[in-house]
């Protein structure tokens, strides 16, 4: 048998990435037509001036598959090696079998286990830490985790003050034990479930059965209290940047890439401000792609890495937050 490397040696390394976002783009003048808004407030309130739309055979697993064979191909490493698929989603193609049982047919993955993770837009933060807590602690070798969401599929197309922010799509990393200095170095991760009224989408779950939609008088979209959301947000990644970074004993100055979720440009950068992050510092591609939940995470990773602002060695603080409310940070060696 071969032996392992030693716990203390034992690193969570990211080996390679993947990504796929739906192809269909609406823009905000797209959206001028469907809802009274118009580009000047959808640009100055979010950031977002265009965003992906699935089309209605794509559920979350057609754009996970892609961005996982994606990161195997690129790691030059064949399916049937994968020890875990750890899909992160809130809007699964059903409600049950997990999204990640319908990756691993997809991908031919056949000694892998799979599950998924319902962490909403802090979804592969607290993914990445489950996969290296395995990675680490010896349990796996290997896994493939996956960020992905297709919100738009809930979305209700008449509200205004919901339908501009959302886009479909998702990534996926290959993360392997390695002894090699450099991985994931540390990871905060909460809740609040006081705050589960701020952000839900009740249709669907046991309390709600789809069947029951006329009785319950609920309404089937996706509900956010965008104001309350706000608020919170720019606490939440504030808090946990600082605490991860404590957690690391780290400093800000240390952190070469900050790849936030990317829900809001004015989030974005108000959460930048208060940690002292300089703009060139701060990845983001929110005005292409809206809010992709736990998709948006990786996708901006990946999209760091093509550009050149994402080397290997580099120190990366990824931060997310979202219903539940959840929030959370990595801090990862590249
Ligand atoms: O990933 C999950 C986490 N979610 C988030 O990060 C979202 C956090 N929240 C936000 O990003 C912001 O709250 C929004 C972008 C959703 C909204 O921005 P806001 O500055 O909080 O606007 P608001 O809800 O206070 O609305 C201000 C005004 C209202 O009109 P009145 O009442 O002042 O006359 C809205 O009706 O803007 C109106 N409005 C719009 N106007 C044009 C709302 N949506 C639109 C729209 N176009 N699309």
């Amino acid at each position: 048998m071969k032996e392992r490397p030693s716990v203390s040696k034992r690193n969570a390394i990211v080996r390679s990435i993947g990504m796929s976002v739906a192809a269909r783009i609406l823009t905000n003048a797209d959206l001028e037509k469907l809802v009274e808004t118009n580009d000047e407030w959808i640009t100055s309130r979010t950031g977002i001036k265009e965003r992906r739309i699935s089309e209605p055979d794509q559920g979350a697993s057609y754009f996970a598959t892609r961005a996982a064979k994606e990161a195997l191909d690129r790691a030059a490493v064949s399916p049937e090696k994968v020890e875990a698929i750890i899909v992160a989603t809130v809007t699964g193609d059903q409600v049950f079998p997990a999204t990640s049982c319908l990756v691993q047919e997809a991908l031919g993955a056949n000694n892998a286990a799979a599950f998924d993770v319902g962490a909403a837009c802090a979804g592969f933060i607290y993914a990445t830490e489950i996969a290296a807590s395995m990675i680490r602690a010896g349990s796996i070798n290997n896994a493939v985790i996956v960020g992905v969401d297709v919100l738009t599929k809930l979305v209700d197309w008449t509200d205004r003050s919901t339908c501009i922010l959302f886009g479909d799509g998702g990534g996926a990393i290959y993360m392997e034990a390695g002894e090699e200095d450099r991985g994931l170095i540390a990871t905060v991760i909460k809740s609040d479930g006081s705050g589960a009224r701020h952000i839900h989408m009740k249709v669907g779950g046991s309390l709600s059965p789809a069947s029951k939609i006329a009785e319950s008088g609920l309404r089937p979209y996706l509900f956010m209290a965008g104001q309350e959301v706000y608020r919170f947000a720019v606490k939440a990644m504030t808090d946990s940047c600082c605490s991860v970074l404590a957690k690391a004993g780290m400093t800000a100055d240390e952190i070469d890439l900050f790849v936030p979720h990317q829900a809001n440009l004015r989030i974005i950068t108000a959460a930048s401000q208060r940690l002292g992050l300089p703009p060139e510092k701060i990845y983001v591609n929110v005005q292409k792609y809206g809010n992709m939940s736990a998709g948006s995470i990786p996708v901006a990773l990946y999209e760091a890495e093509q550009e050149g602002r994402l080397k290997r060695g580099d120190v990366v603080m990824t931060v997310g937050f979202g219903a539940g409310l959840v929030w959370g940070a990595n801090i990862i060696r590249w």
